[in-house]
């Protein structure tokens, strides 16, 4: 996964319940291309296995400082000085007491307060523990030194109780990290902004006009600018999905918010990357109270264009446009590219069954407006999101352009 390959992840595992599902966490790290180093606190060996986190990273695994095949034995601060970023979770209330006031007397706190890479909490802990002062004032603490903080989340907890403290999902830990890790990439202090989804145009209050669009094409684009430190805005069209963390989201319903949100959303861009499926047609008059079935046999729309979002948004930054085509792919979408005056498109045909709307793949031909033609395969819309920003950090790095 780009982002996470090649890179050495410090993972502090301390004594809590959530401390099991930080297994996934070190797994899907390590399944991203992560090197994992596990460090262990003697109270997170009450609930999980150094066994089980050497088997997942295929490290050892640090559980004392004095042991002598430890990297901490050798030299205290080695795994400080490797890491490109330290991850502590479950962080208890006990050891963001003991990060807080700076203590070095076991292998997580002492790599915490030796490294100089980011470093990412995920607490856990219960609701009472949370909510006190001292846990409050040592995270404040802690955000002031420039730590990066995730969770926790609401919901069951261990005592049986509802509140705050469950440890926030390795996926979303995982998403963090990204964004903490992508802060110095090829799109750092460049502001990109992404429409995604289908937007829909109202009838009645009950009733709309809207395609098939999940937003899968354009928050993934969001989320890759994100991975490479740009600051993403993502003005999206109702989805099911949830906004990418260290994304700025826009939501929106029609066209024509659309445009006002993508028109002020664009003070101070560089780029404008439309993966949405606006709708070109929206009722003239949609009606104010729900039309009744049982009144009428058959209702005549009268439809009008919506605005054109893309060919409106002319200045000074790199316009992207997608081209949704049933026929003549690669001809309607020079068409487009011209008439919008853009410095690509992204053709996808939408007949194919594995990409275009809804997949989690899509098969893309790149076109730009100096006539380069590059056909991409199927690829996850991740990586396509990835290809076409290439692209744009190509016209960024430009002189003139
Ligand atoms: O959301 P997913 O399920 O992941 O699906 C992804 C996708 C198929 C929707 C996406 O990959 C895609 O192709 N998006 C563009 C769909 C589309 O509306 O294409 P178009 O050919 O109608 O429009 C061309 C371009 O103009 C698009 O960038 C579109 O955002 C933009 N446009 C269109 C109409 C309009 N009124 N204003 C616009 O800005």
């Amino acid at each position: 996964m780009r982002g996470l390959e090649g890179k050495n992840i410090v993972l502090g595992v301390c004594g809590g319940i959530a401390a099991y599902k930080v297994a996934d966490l070190a797994s899907k790290l390590t399944q991203g291309g992560a090197t994992v180093y596990v460090l262990m606190t003697r109270a997170a060996q009450e609930f999980i296995t150094p066994l089980t986190f050497r088997s997942l990273t295929g490290q050892p695994v640090t559980t004392d400082m004095f042991d002598a095949q430890s990297p901490l034995a050798v030299q205290h601060v080695a795994l400080a000085g490797v890491a490109d970023a330290v991850v502590v979770a479950p962080a208890t209330a006990n050891t963001l007491a003991r990060l807080a006031t700076g203590m070095a007397d076991e292998p997580v706190s002492l790599t915490v307060l030796a490294t100089t890479a980011p470093v990412l909490l995920a607490p856990a802990m219960d609701g009472g523990m949370w909510e006190d002062p001292t846990t409050k004032g040592n995270l404040a603490r802690l955000r002031e030194r420039g730590f990066t903080v995730v969770g926790p989340a609401h919901g069951r907890l261990a005592s049986g109780k509802e509140g705050w403290g469950r440890m926030e999902e390795p996926v979303a830990i995982l998403d963090t990290l990204r964004y903490v890790l992508g802060r110095d990439g090829d799109l750092a202090s460049k502001k990109i902004v992404v429409t995604a989804g289908g937007t829909q145009e109202p009838l009645d209050p009950v009733r709309h006009l809207t395609n098939p669009s999940s937003g899968k094409m354009g928050f993934a684009v969001a989320e890759a600018a994100r991975d490479r430190g740009a600051q993403a805005v993502l003005v999206y069209a109702p989805t099911h999905l949830t906004p990418p963390v260290g994304v700025k989201a826009v939501p929106v319903r029609t066209a024509q918010e659309m445009q006002e949100a993508v028109d002020l959303s664009l003070s101070g861009a560089h780029a404008l990357v439309m993966a949405a499926a606006v709708a070109d047609f929206r009722p003239v008059k949609p009606e104010t109270q729900k039309v009744k079935k049982e009144y009428t046999q058959g209702i005549l729309l009268e439809l009008e264009r919506t605005p054109d979002i893309l060919k409106a948004a002319q200045g000074d930054f790199i316009r992207v446009g997608f081209a949704a085509e049933s026929q003549e792919l690669l001809k309607n979408a020079t068409d487009k590219l011209r008439a919008k005056s853009l410095h690509l498109i992204a053709a996808n045909d939408i007949t194919a069954t594995d990409s275009g709307f809804a997949t989690d793949a899509n098969r893309c031909t790149l076109l730009d407006r100096e006539g380069v033609v590059e056909e991409l395969p199927l690829l996850p819309k991740l990586e396509v999101a990835h290809r076409i920003l290439d692209r744009v950090v190509g016209y960024l790095t430009r002189p003139g352009i």
